[in-house]
């Protein structure tokens, strides 16, 4: 595909939806005009936060047919990839920092069916993921420390969405560009101008007056 010629996804996360009633979040995320759902899974441990597990994640698999988007915030997220596949992740991504064998973990993510993702931390480098690029479909650049909604860009992380554009153009390879914190009016031009194909937004989603508005402005702010 052209470089140009990408559609901008948008992924409402449910994170800044109401946990007691999920399955409206990921309903709402649809309506709003998302293109992905996605789900937030944090252990306690890899970021202080615990939100859900893969039982919710089966459970609100009927609730859309929308994809889901699933971040996996945990360590050793080997212990856990087979369930989440089953569970119906469509993207599935694991943090760089959070396991030592990436490149069996994102291969038992695609033979079980789902599209590997990797992401990694602001303090990450991007050159550091130069061996696992050729295996994943999304690479989502957190630009925020990871573990909560609402926080401030970290405007240096949006070099790494550059860096990751032109990576993509030299090696011909075609994973997703997905950046995840901090996006909201604001920034959003500074993300697509930077490169982001996938623009992941939770707290400047949910809660604003007219959610399909803000989805269409984050779609195209120009
Ligand atoms: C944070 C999560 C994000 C979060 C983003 O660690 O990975 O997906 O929901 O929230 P906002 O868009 O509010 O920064
Ligand atoms: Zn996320």
């Amino acid at each position: 595909m052209h470089e140009n010629a990408r559609k901008t996804l948008i992924a409402p996360s449910v994170l800044s939806a109401n946990f007691g009633a999920l399955a409206d979040g990921v309903r709402q995320a649809e309506s709003m005009g998302g293109d992905l759902v996605h789900l937030d899974v944090m252990d306690g441990s890899f970021v202080p936060p615990i939100t859900f597990g893969e039982k919710a994640v089966r459970d609100l698999r009927s609730v859309t047919r929308l994809p889901f988007d699933v971040h996996l915030m945990i360590h050793r997220p080997e212990n856990h990839v087979a369930e989440f596949c089953a569970a119906g992740a469509d993207f599935l991504t694991i943090h760089f920092e959070a396991t030592t064998h990436l490149h069996a973990v994102l291969s038992s993510i695609r033979e079980r069916g789902a599209r590997p993702g990797i992401a990694f931390v602001p303090s990450t480098a991007v050159e550091s993921l130069i061996e696992v690029l050729p295996l994943v479909d999304i690479v989502l650049v957190m630009t925020v420390s990871p573990g909560f909604g609402g926080q401030e860009l970290i405007p240096r992380c949006l070099e790494k969405v550059r860096l990751l554009r032109r990576m993509r153009e030299q090696t011909g390879l075609g994973y997703l560009i997905e950046v995840d914190g901090g996006i909201n009016r604001t920034t959003v031009g500074a993300a697509l101008e930077a490169g982001a194909d996938v623009i992941v937004a939770g707290s400047a989603l949910f809660g604003a007056k007219d959610p399909a508005a803000e989805v269409a402005f984050l779609r195209s702010p120009w």
